[in-house]
């Protein structure tokens, strides 16, 4: 069963077609890759899916729903996570806060009213700190719970922002280059964390990246952006295969996801 059924979408930037008319569905369960040289319109579809931009033209169908439709609140309140290519933590709050943020955005307290002390309120404000803290531990920074988010190095700000996209108890979550700038070994332990999400979790994943080894290692499929035009869509052994996309892609020197 698809969960996200995009079709013909389109979108323009000032006479730039960033995305003509592509068409993809990702089905419950899935970890679905997008790839494609800089500049391929990767990003930009994440920022449909959460709302951000809105296309040109197209459509789009999220667990039954026209996501067109929805602002990106109630897109992400509807499980649509995300985590962005430039990493982005509040760096002056420890770990935890970060991602206590991604909780409250689901809380019926808010962040403010915790000030009230209001017996309810604080055994949500107890319940969600153990969550937070089981995430850092998920994500690995069991340790960090307490450390200023910008003291981290670039590999824990990373799985720092997953925990933080997890916290709103996403279905579908949308990771935009999560490798970027990792070491092979922060790679290695990222991919692990990707698969138990979904294994273990059961989410929806789709991911952009430019780290060859782990798209073709972890991707159920994966369509291939070029120009904002889908140019190729099939499981990681038919895509590392296609010519079109050794021609388009994989074969230029400049590289790119
Ligand atoms: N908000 C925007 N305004 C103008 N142009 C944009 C905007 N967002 C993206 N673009 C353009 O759309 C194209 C695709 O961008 P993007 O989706 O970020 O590519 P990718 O993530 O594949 O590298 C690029 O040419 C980019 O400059
Ligand atoms: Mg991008």
């Amino acid at each position: 069963m698809a969960l996200v059924s995009v079709e013909d979408l389109s979108i323009v930037f000032g006479g730039l077609a960033a995305l003509s008319g592509v068409t993809l569905e990702v089905d419950e369960g899935e970890i679905f890759a997008l790839i494609g040289p800089n500049g391929a319109g990767k990003t930009t579809v994440f920022n449909v899916l959460s709302g951000l931009y809105r296309p040109s033209a197209g459509r789009i169908a999220y667990a039954g729903e026209d996501l067109l439709r929805l602002a990106p609140h109630e897109i992400a309140r509807r499980g649509v996570g995300r985590t962005f290519q430039n990493t982005e933590v509040f760096r002056q709050l420890s770990a935890l806060d970060n991602v206590l943020i991604g909780e409250h955005a689901r809380l019926r307290s808010g962040v403010w009213s915790g000030a009230l002390a209001l017996p309810w309120v604080r055994r949500e404000e107890a319940a969600a700190r153990q969550r937070a803290l089981g995430l850092l531990g998920r994500l690995g920074l069991g340790e960090a719970a307490g450390v200023e988010a910008g003291s981290l190095p670039l590999g824990s700000q990373k799985r720092l922002e997953i925990a933080r996209a997890l916290a709103s108890e996403p279905r579908l979550l949308l990771l935009d280059e999560p490798a970027g700038g990792l070491n092979p070994t922060e790679t290695r332990a990222l991919m692990a964390v990707i698969c138990s999400l979904r294994d273990e979790l059961g989410l929806t994943i789709m991911v952009v990246e430019h780290d060859m080894d782990l798209v073709m290692s972890i991707s159920d499929r994966i369509a291939v952006l070029d120009y904002g035009r889908k140019i190729a869509e099939g499981k990681p052994r038919e895509i590392a295969a296609d010519p079109v996309v050794i021609e388009a892609y994989l074969g230029r020197d400049e590289g790119g996801a």
